[in-house]
């Protein structure tokens, strides 16, 4: 699938077992890239890029859980790329990665002309980074349509998760496309965040105690894949 602004494109191809995404972020001009969160059958998404004799200059990591870096080897393997990452991420992960670039969000990154913004986003793992270019965020597991990442795995924290949903939704322009590192979604595998804004659960509530129950407690047990929307009277129902 292929999202297009004029100076720059965003490819995503969905692969491996559990719905992830792996996106192409291309530099026309350069006709350079980044790749974010290789995973599972990356070389689709390497031929891609040499078909097309994009080269692929940087990989961008939204996360380390296995589901987004296990193919991070086959791409270091492919291209000479500077691995991206926060800090507090590389720290949680422990992995002996070779000169990666630290990072402790709002640095800004190039590829050719095309300037990409590090958001440090905590809550599904300490470290959990957006990646924020024109009007598209390539979200990893921080934010899902009507969803977003569980905050139940170690190093996951659901108060943070809720600031970060916070500054998400107050600081983002309501047409920022959202590109989520899973798709769950029930339809387009993307959605504006003025669309998640209205239906999406985990941007309903107003005071943490509430999101911290419905994340931790409720959610899982009423909601399954893919996720619809849900209004605010209904989430905030739901944890009665
Ligand atoms: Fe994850």
């Amino acid at each position: 699938m292929q999202h297009s602004q004029n100076q720059y494109s965003i490819h995503s191809m969905e692969l491996g077992p559990m719905e992830n995404f792996i996106y192409l972020i291309h530099d026309h001009a350069s006709n350079t890239a980044a790749i974010v969160d290789p995973a599972w059958e990356v070389n689709e998404m390497l031929d891609y890029a040499d078909a097309r004799d994009i080269k692929i200059t940087d990989i961008l990591l939204t996360h380390s859980h296995h589901d987004h870096i296990n193919g991070l080897q086959q791409t270091l393997e492919h291209s000479d790329a500077k691995v991206h990452l926060l800090k507090p991420e590389a720290k949680f992960w422990g992995a002996n990665l070779s000169k990666p670039v630290l990072h402790h969000g709002a640095e800004q990154i190039n590829i050719g002309d095309s300037q990409i913004n590090i958001l440090h986003t905590p809550g599904h793992t300490p470290g959990s980074a957006c990646y924020q270019i024109g009007n598209d965020l390539i979200a990893g597991d921080t934010l899902f349509v009507f969803g977003c990442g569980r905050c139940d795995l170690a190093g996951g924290d659901p108060e943070e998760m809720f600031q970060t949903l916070k500054k998400l939704k107050t600081g983002l322009s309501p047409s920022t496309m959202v590109h989520p590192g899973h798709n769950y979604a029930p339809q387009s595998p993307t959605s504006s965040m003025e669309t998640q804004c209205q239906g999406n659960p985990f941007l309903h509530f107003d005071v943490a105690e509430d999101f911290v129950k419905y994340r931790m407690h409720v959610h899982d047990r009423i909601r399954h894949t893919p996720y619809d929307a849900v209004s605010e009277e209904e989430a905030r129902n739901s944890i009665k």
